[in-house]
């Protein structure tokens, strides 16, 4: 069944090529309409992760109603959504997720992919909820994938997220959702933060990802205050000297070790490249052009570390988006923040679509590849 949804994601990724280059070349000269959303529902959390501080801002007397958010997505603003991702906070203490999830996949005319983040720790609770959002999706013929995070095994994990038996917990829900994908075809992994509390566990998280069958996505510890509200955290978490040398080389050697048509594969050369050449970006960003970032009291962003634009409360979103202070806010974010932006968020989405930086990409790859003496160019997983 994976290989199927696999083929049939590609083929979706096929059929709208030839509208995201399209979509490339007229963002060049002239704002427009944004094609990838991510929307925070909520920053009340189920955890007290060490590098991230949302749990400490979750408010829930803040986050929109449902109401609110059925008038907010009812914007012109969202009209060329492909890929909406639901994520916070924990999404799943929202005890309306299923319904917020089915407003934007109803409201969403053009969505093609939906995703969740989730910790997983309140199984109960996650467990019917995503099952239900995989099935909506599933009805209606879009892509999901969901993502239970997971940053150590065992103890290291209840200590990163600071919640007793967390890894036990996240455990019956990634059963659950594997058990799932024997029923509904959906996209299915985890997700590891790699720190300087949990680096020298990152080949140990690997190894057993691999033992139990699942897709593993790691990302490198970022702040930024609107997406994680941890800026004050870059002094306690960041990896510097040895450690930030130890987390070059795993990224490097991820890139050495995977398929190197693995999506994930561009973003671990990204980590890797900033790490060596002093953080000045090199890759792709589709915020750039066609991103937004949705928070749960309405605050509308670009990007995670863009300014906030505007509130979709008080405004239209379509005419927050593309009135001319925003736009110069925009450009300011290209400016100043792009050239040393680590965000990985959809860039493996928007390096496909970017063909020179990705030709470049798979010819380094390829190099660093052969370097190590594992040039597999076999095997394709599920996207
Ligand atoms: C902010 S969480 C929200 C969803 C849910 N609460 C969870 O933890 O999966 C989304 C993803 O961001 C990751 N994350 C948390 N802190 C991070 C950081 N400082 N840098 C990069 N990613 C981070 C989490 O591990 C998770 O995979
Ligand atoms: S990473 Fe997720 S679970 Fe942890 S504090 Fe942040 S939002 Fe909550
Ligand atoms: S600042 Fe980062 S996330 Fe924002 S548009 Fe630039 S590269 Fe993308």
């Amino acid at each position: 069944m994976a290989q199927t949804y696999a083929a049939k994601y590609l083929l979706k990724a096929a059929a709208s090529a030839p509208r995201d280059l399209i979509n490339a070349y007229v963002a060049t000269f002239r704002p427009i309409h944004p094609t990838v959303v991510i929307f925070h529902c909520t920053f009340v959390c189920d955890a007290r992760c060490e590098m991230c501080s949302n749990w400490q801002r979750g408010d829930r007397k803040s986050d929109m109603s449902l109401e609110d958010i059925d008038r907010v997505f009812s914007s012109g603003l969202w009209k060329n959504i492909e890929i909406a991702n639901l994520s916070g906070g924990e999404p799943t203490t929202r005890n309306d997720m299923v319904e917020i999830a089915r407003v934007m996949l109803d409201r969403l005319p053009r969505l093609r992919k939906f995703g969740i983040n989730t910790t997983g720790l309140t199984p109960h609770r996650a467990i019917p909820m995503v099952t239900k959002v995989a099935e909506l999706c599933h009805e209606r013929g879009i892509i999901f994938s969901t993502r239970v995070s997971i940053d150590g095994v065992g103890e290291m994990h209840n200590d990163v997220r600071q919640v007793k038996n967390g890894f036990e917990k996240a455990n019956e829900t990634i059963r659950a959702m594997q058990a799932l994908q024997k029923r509904l075809p959906f996209n299915f992994g985890i997700s590891t933060t790699i720190f300087n509390k949990n680096l020298d566990d990152a080949e140990n998280i690997l190894a057993w990802a691999k033992k139990e069958h699942l897709d593993i996505v790691f990302n490198m510890v970022r702040f930024t205050e609107p997406m994680l509200g941890n800026s004050e955290l870059a002094a306690t978490c960041k990896p510097i000297g040895k450690e930030e040398e130890r987390m070059h080389d795993f990224f490097l050697e991820r890139v050495r070790m995977d398929p190197l048509l693995d999506g994930q594969n561009y973003v671990y050369m990204h980590y890797a490249d900033m790490i060596a050449n002093g953080y000045h970006r090199l890759a792709p960003c589709p915020f750039q052009t066609q991103g937004i970032m949705l928070n749960p009291d309405g605050g509308l962003f670009f990007c995670e570390n863009s300014d906030v634009v505007g509130n979709v409360l008080h405004e239209d979103a379509e005419e927050i988006y593309f009135r001319e202070a925003s736009q110069h806010h925009r450009e300011a974010i290209r400016d100043e923040k792009c050239p040393t932006c680590l965000s990985p968020c959809q860039m493996n989405v928007s390096a496909v679509k970017q063909v020179v930086p990705y030709v470049k990409f798979l010819l380094r790859a390829t190099q660093e590849k052969r370097k190590s003496g594992h040039p597999d160019l076999s095997s394709v997983p599920v996207p």
